[in-house]
């Protein structure tokens, strides 16, 4: 008689459950910062502050731009209201701040070196209404990305992240000890090329190759452990079986689901948010069309992950 054991599934925890999480905003034991510029009124306990105090069309010094990155690293997503008259070259000095700009590959060419224009309406579906990390699918990710909003419609649009570190933190000690070590692919060719033509993907590839990252890195400048799977753009994960990758890929993608993980934001004209990209997923909610919406975009090149 053959055996009816059914094979046990590699993860039996299910994704939300009653009770408590950890939701440490910064690493145990990372000290508190003082700011003497800007003033930080936080929309999550862990993740997402409001940011006052600045003028971003103004000459951003060194204590502004030291106390810029050090509230970025604390909060991961900070929001700035009421940027009146910031124009594309206030842009480029802000997102000058964390880095080089950086354009996403697959946006219109951009008019200021570095800034797109997205603008959506009902021609235009959302695309980026899925939970993901801009440009993983390079060898050096993006660090960061800088987004204003320029039109925003009268309800809807919101822009949602999650905290992938504290992500990372509440996974099972079992998932923990099954993923330590392993590394992912990550390829846009089943997102971005789903809307592109056979030889238009051709022409692209060489440029953008599969790239590989580890499923749990140490973010660059906090060293914190963060999640870093994200669902459009992590195909498989390398050396286990393929069972085994699409189950361990589906349960740490939907991680960035997970309420107490998240932070959600209420564009107003002349909003201006920046992200961590390597501690942080977003996902930009398309509930307003046929009403318009347009953001401007610049992210942060940035360094190969480990
Ligand atoms: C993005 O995914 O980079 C854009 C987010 C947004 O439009 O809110």
């Amino acid at each position: 008689m053959t055996s009816t054991v059914k094979p046990q599934p590699v993860i039996d925890k299910p994704l939300l459950h009653y009770g408590r999480r950890d939701l440490n905003r910064t690493a145990p034991g990372t000290p508190e910062t003082e700011y003497r510029i800007l003033s930080v009124s936080p929309l999550a306990p862990h993740i997402g502050a409001e940011i006052g105090g600045v003028d971003l069309t103004q000459p951003i010094t060194e204590e502004l731009a030291d106390e810029l990155r050090q509230a970025l690293l604390e909060w991961k997503v900070i929001f700035f209201r009421d940027q009146h008259g910031f124009e594309s070259s206030h842009h480029v000095d802000l997102a000058a701040v964390w880095g080089h700009p950086e354009a996403n590959p697959f946006f219109p060419k951009a008019e200021t070196a570095g800034v797109s224009r997205l603008a959506k309406d009902s021609m235009a579906i959302g695309t980026e209404n899925i939970w993901h990390s801009d440009h993983s699918f390079m060898a050096a990710p993006a660090l960061g990305s800088v987004l204003r909003s320029v039109e925003v419609p009268p309800a809807g649009g919101d822009t949602m992240w999650a905290d992938m570190a504290v992500a990372y933190d509440n996974l099972s000690d079992e998932v923990k000890e099954r993923i330590e070590g392993l590394t992912a692919v990550h390829d846009w060719v089943p997102s971005w090329g789903a809307m592109m033509t056979e030889e238009q993907i051709a022409q692209m590839r060489p440029r953008l190759p599969q790239v590989e990252h580890p499923v749990v890195v140490r973010h660059p400048r906090t060293g914190r452990r963060t999640l870093y799977v994200n669902e459009p753009f992590t195909t498989r994960i390398v050396g286990v079986s393929e069972e085994e990758s699409r189950e361990l890929v589906d349960h740490l993608t939907l991680q960035a689901r997970v309420p107490e993980y998240q932070v959600r934001f209420r564009w107003q004209p002349d909003s201006i948010v920046i992200w961590d990209n390597i501690a942080t997923q977003h996902y930009a909610i398309s509930d307003y069309f046929p009403q318009r919406r347009v953001m401007e975009r610049i992210a942060v090149a940035g360094v190969p992950l480990s």
